[in-house]
């Protein structure tokens, strides 16, 4: 007996830490629901589907919610967000579960995108890490600070594939790989929901932005997707999907229409695929107001297009309160049906017994927690390491870099002593007077031994209307009150006196992310003319370049000795960039997205297909599939990036020539660093299936290992490829191995691989 009782205890405690305390059997969870829906009425049912925002956060709508206070004490709000603060957060709750009739809490939602309080880089910079448990980290640090204050959703992880760097949310998702965007999919959600919902530091995450919206034509932003079915499933849908089989409590519906019709009102997208195929079991909530928008689109008036809505299976309403105003009528009418309402409130409701809010309302709102966790040292600490493996170098010309800590240093350029695009794009609760410029960064590292001057050099843009269309949330790019001129001049008398020249150039973080799409994806020509004058110096030339997105920089990368692209990095951007510039630490990071040569060649993507006349190389052929003015490869492939020390590729050997279906064969390659610094590598598998029934890329990344190893190391780096690894979505969107021949390539980016072929047979 006493055994007994002692083994209850032990597997009581163990459940405890693993957080299944809250996380009681579903049948409790249905009684209990279906006990308190039998009380609601219908409005308080339909109140449960309204998403509002106060204000106080950035607004992307046209909207602001008004009398949100009322509304909450009737019973006419399911969840807010853009409420930041434990104290806010807390008030909020109060109203709802004291003066509204049935004391159903809130959910308290924010965009919580790259850190919270504490800001990592931005998703594009972090996905370039190719580390997973350090991207699920980011994830799991973001919920355990915004927990802490209140929240209990996150508006994250976004894994819309974007092959096109005019669209200016390709920085909040994690580039154009569907293989790599679904592991990155998977860690985010592990990482915000833990171990499920029950323990008080899990953000329930929501997959956006579903789906396709990373597809929208021309890069413009909110502009039509269209695509076939077999591109769909063999390239833009698997990051959601493994979203949603790591169990992400929510998916936002995105803006864009699918076959012409809104996703938001889209039936088949939201219930024949998310839930009938995939088996999705939380809600859908809308984007800003989408379900409002459908009237712009064409599909009706607010009560048509929100019942379409609630028809084709959204569960929330974000701000455009369609659902509160016109749902009741749409009922009396025969548009919608009870059951319809029934199930979208059920849904809510479950995903707030799951977050433990029956429980204790207030169980976010943890002032020690608050104290303890928020913007805490380590979480700096881990800021830092996150910027310093999301940095790729792209040029390194006769090993300037990393440079030495001595002698005299220009820096120099418009983002090299700047703390407000530090965060880069949706830091909506950083506080970019934490961050860490260049300048800062540069002398914390290099100590008093370096002579570092400093100089502007020229602004971010000198073009006022374009400045003030990227200033909307603050003073991003700031025009200095003296001329081109003044600026340059004081730059040149620096660099003139240096021994190297380091201009910290690029994008303002507003200049990408939401509703910021760009034609051109250069770097402005003020700051193009400065890096001609520095040029002329004579002097080694080091260029750190900022941005959200790919950037055409071939004249950039053409004459500057070394290039490291670090995105934006976050609040500890200045201390990272030190590191890496002097060498603490040998990057490792690798492009996610392909840098196109020209705006022209855009999409430009690695897993393309071949066409009927594929060009051999970069060299025009007249007659086949290439251009008159520009080479077909990108200036820098999917997979790239360099490293202080450099890697030697040894033979690939292949266990087997032949795969049976049930089987599995191995790859095998030794990579040595030859170089003399210890560093990162990512070993990159890619497979080419050679002949099918349908056309198939020229290459699709199929696994990949980051290995570190010491100066002389080497290692065997192996990979096991099984059927999984060969499927594909054939012409009926079957999910199907074809026997036949494969290709397979490994090496340190897409374009240069070892190559070894096998045979898939049944
Ligand atoms: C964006 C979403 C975001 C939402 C709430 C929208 O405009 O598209 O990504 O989560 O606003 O802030």
């Amino acid at each position: 007996m006493k055994t007994k009782i002692f083994i209850a205890l032990i597997l009581c405690f163990i459940l405890t830490i693993k957080g299944y305390s809250q996380q009681q059997p579903a049948v409790t969870m249905n009684n209990f629901i279906t006990s308190l829906m039998k009380k609601m009425t219908l409005d308080e049912k339909i109140g449960q589907l309204n998403l509002l925002t106060p204000g106080g956060g950035i607004a992307t709508g046209a909207v602001v919610s008004s009398d949100v206070e009322t509304k909450i004490s009737k019973g006419q709000v399911g969840g807010l967000f853009g409420v930041i603060g434990e104290e806010k957060i807390r008030q909020a709750q109060e109203i709802a579960v004291t003066k509204s009739r049935l004391k159903i809490p809130l959910l308290f939602g924010s965009d919580v995108i790259h850190g919270y309080k504490t800001t990592f880089p931005i998703p594009l910079a972090l996905s370039c890490s190719w580390d997973m448990l350090m991207i699920e980290r980011s994830a799991r640090i973001a919920a355990t600070e915004a927990t802490a204050d209140g929240l209990n959703w996150a508006f994250s992880p976004m894994v819309d594939i974007a092959r096109d760097p005019r669209w200016g949310r390709v920085a909040e998702g994690a580039g154009e790989d569907p293989y790599l965007g679904s592991q990155i999919a998977k860690a985010m959600v592990m990482g915000y929901q833990g171990n499920g919902l029950g323990n008080d530091n899990t953000l329930m995450s929501c997959v956006k932005h579903f789906a396709l919206y990373g597809a929208v034509e021309g890069g413009r932003e909110y502009n039509t997707v269209d695509m076939s079915r077999v591109k769909m499933y063999n390239y833009y849908l698997p990051p959601y999907k493994a979203a949603v089989e790591a169990g992400t409590g929510s998916v936002m519906s995105s803006f864009n229409t699918i076959d012409n019709i809104p996703a938001t009102g889209n039936k088949w997208l939201l219930t024949d695929l998310l839930r009938k195929q995939w088996g999705f079991k939380g809600f859908v909530v809308s984007d800003y107001t989408a379900v409002n928008e459908m009237t712009e689109h064409g599909m009706g008036d607010l009560q048509t297009v929100s019942a379409l809505a609630l028809n084709a299976g959204l569960d929330m309403d974000m701000v455009g309160e369609g659902f509160l105003t016109t749902l009741k009528k749409s009922l009396q009418e025969g548009k919608v049906t009870r059951k319809q309402i029934d199930d979208a409130c059920q849904r809510i409701l479950e995903a707030k017994y799951k977050l433990g809010l029956f429980t204790d309302p207030y169980r976010y709102c943890n002032v020690e927690r608050l104290a303890r966790e928020v913007l805490s040292a380590d979480k700096r600490t881990a800021a830092r390491e996150f910027a310093e493996h999301s940095f790729v170098l792209l040029k390194n010309k006769d090993q300037l870099l990393p440079l030495k800590k001595s002698g005299t240093i220009a820096l120099i350029g418009p983002l090299a002593n700047d703390k407000s695009n530090m965060l880069g794009t949706w830091a909506v609760s950083g506080n970019s007077d934490l961050s860490i410029p260049v300048l800062e960064g540069m002398k914390n590292v290099s100590g008093n031994s370096v002579n570092i001057l400093y100089a502007k050099g020229a602004n971010i843009s000198d073009d006022t209307s374009f400045a003030k269309k990227v200033n909307v949330f603050g003073t991003r790019i700031d025009i200095d009150k003296r001329s081109p001129k003044e600026m340059m001049d004081e730059a040149l008398g620096i660099a003139n006196r240096s021994d190297v020249i380091v201009a910290v150039i690029g994008e303002a973080s507003e200049m990408t992310g939401e509703s910021s799409s760009r034609s051109q994806i250069n770097i402005p020509a003020s700051q193009l003319t400065l890096l001609k004058e520095l040029k002329k110096t004579g002097k080694p030339l080091v260029l750190v370049i900022m941005s959200g997105r790919p950037l055409t920089i071939n004249w950039e990368t053409e004459n500057a000795n070394a290039v490291l692209f670090t995105w934006h990095a976050g609040d500890e951007a200045g201390n990272a960039i030190a590191d890496v510039l002097f060498g603490n630490y040998d990057p490792s990071g690798k492009l996610t997205i392909s840098f196109p040569r020209s705006v022209g060649q855009i999409p430009v993507y690695y897993n393309h297909l071949n066409t009927g006349r594929p060009n051999p190389g970069d060299d025009f052929n007249k007659f086949h599939s290439n251009y008159l003015d520009v080479e077909n490869s990108p200036l820098f492939p999917f997979g790239y990036g360099l490293s202080y020390t450099s890697f030697q590729y040894g033979d690939l050997k292949l266990s087997s020539t032949t795969l049976k279906t049930t089987g599995t064969i191995r790859a095998s390659i030794t990579v040595t660093n030859t170089g003399n610094y210890d560093g990162e590598e990512v070993v990159q598998l890619y497979l080419r299936d050679m002949v099918a029934s349908i056309a198939r890329p020229v290459k699709e990344l199929k696994g990949f290992q980051k290995i570190f190893l010491k100066k002389g190391e080497s290692k065997l780096v192996s990979f096991t490829i099984g059927i999984e690894d060969l499927k594909f979505y054939n012409a009926a969107l079957k999910y199907v191995t074809e026997p036949g021949d494969f290709k397979l390539f490994v090496g340190g980016n897409s374009q240069e691989v070892k190559e070894g072929s096998f045979k898939l047979v049944n």
